[in-house]
């Protein structure tokens, strides 16, 4: 996986500057079979690392961009006619890798054809039961919530979504290196020097290699006091369910074998707590006045609790 993860990085990093830490939550949720989301201002790569990824996977890829005027079946796909019979038209979204580019755009009901095939890893159109691709991962983007013309995902929504990656604005070094990169006109060049290096056997064998990496008692007694820790804190109205606490423990197990090694350790809980738990706490419209964000949040429940030694 460590070589996995080495071989996919080259190639994405042949396209985009920086966002390692997002590179590292894309591999880290394709070895689970998790979803991503890819949250940050305009214009900071978002589509772009999506993209790359993708490319250096040697699997189904679709991209789907969402607009307003989106119907569900345009995402799931339709039952037509053709040569006198009723058949199932797949849509965009039978493909191991989806791009759900900027998903906010598209109204409710769209989203949530998305978001539940995401959960089912099937969809249901006429009453007939379409199973999804195995692996299956979508990578979606959005603009955070402030910007005008967005449809905000439902809270209780967002937790299908194993990983929410905050893009932000690179470093000036990385700045100025991506004005260096190779463009066709404004257009990046490098996406089409991307190559596929791995296949989707190899992501299933790292979902294999994920389920053997241990943890021991103390790692999980730290994810479940870190999820109550999200639960008790002043400022949040919901706090981490019991079902993000699995997702924790999964994610760290992940980059536990990112790293190469084959045991959970209180760092790798401590590093994926905010990419897992940042978009599943609700916080008080108060605390949001006093610009308490859900990363303060999960620093604060991480700071309540004794890393285990
Ligand atoms: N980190 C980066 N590495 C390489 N190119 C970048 C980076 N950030 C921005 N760019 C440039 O900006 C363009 C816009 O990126 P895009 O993926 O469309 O942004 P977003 O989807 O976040 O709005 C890219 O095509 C690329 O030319
Ligand atoms: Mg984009």
């Amino acid at each position: 996986m460590k070589d996995l993860h080495d071989r996919v990085s080259a190639e994405v990093r042949r396209a985009v500057i920086g966002q390692d830490d997002a590179l590292e939550l894309l591999l880290a949720a394709a070895a689970l079979g998790g979803h991503v989301l890819l949250e940050g201002p305009p214009g900071t790569a978002k589509t772009l690392l999506a993209r790359a990824f993708a490319a250096a996977l040697d699997t189904s890829f679709r991209r789907i961009q969402f607009t307003p005027d989106m119907l569900p079946s345009d995402v799931t796909g339709t039952v037509a006619l053709r040569d006198g019979d009723l058949s199932f038209r797949p849509g965009p979204i039978f493909a191991s890798v989806v791009l759900a580019d900027e998903i906010n755009r598209t109204p409710p009901k769209t989203q949530a054809a998305l978001l539940e095939a995401m959960e089912e890893r099937q969809v249901t159109v006429d009453g007939e039961r379409h199973a999804l691709p195995e692996p299956f991962v979508v990578v979606a983007t959005q603009n955070p919530v402030e910007y005008e013309g967005t449809y905000p995902l439902p809270e209780a929504q967002l937790d299908r979504f194993l990983f929410r990656a905050d893009i932000g604005y690179p470093s000036e070094d990385d700045e100025r290196a991506l004005l260096r990169l190779a463009r066709r006109g404004l257009a990046p060049a490098a996406l089409d020097d991307v190559r596929p290096v791995a296949n989707a056997e190899d992501l299933r064998a790292a979902q294999a290699a994920v389920d053997a990496i241990s943890a021991t008692d103390e790692v999980e007694g730290f994810v479940v006091a870190i999820a109550r820790a999200t639960r008790a804190l002043p400022g949040v109205t919901l706090g981490a369910s019991p079902r993000a606490a699995v997702h924790l423990l999964a994610a760290s197990r992940a980059a536990a074998l990112l790293a190469g090694r084959d045991y959970v350790t209180p760092d790798d809980v401590v590093r994926m707590a905010r990419p897992v738990l940042g978009h599943r706490l609700i916080l008080s419209p108060e605390a949001e006045l006093d610009r308490f964000t859900a990363a303060d949040a999960v620093a604060a429940a991480l700071a309540a609790v004794p890393v285990p030694r």
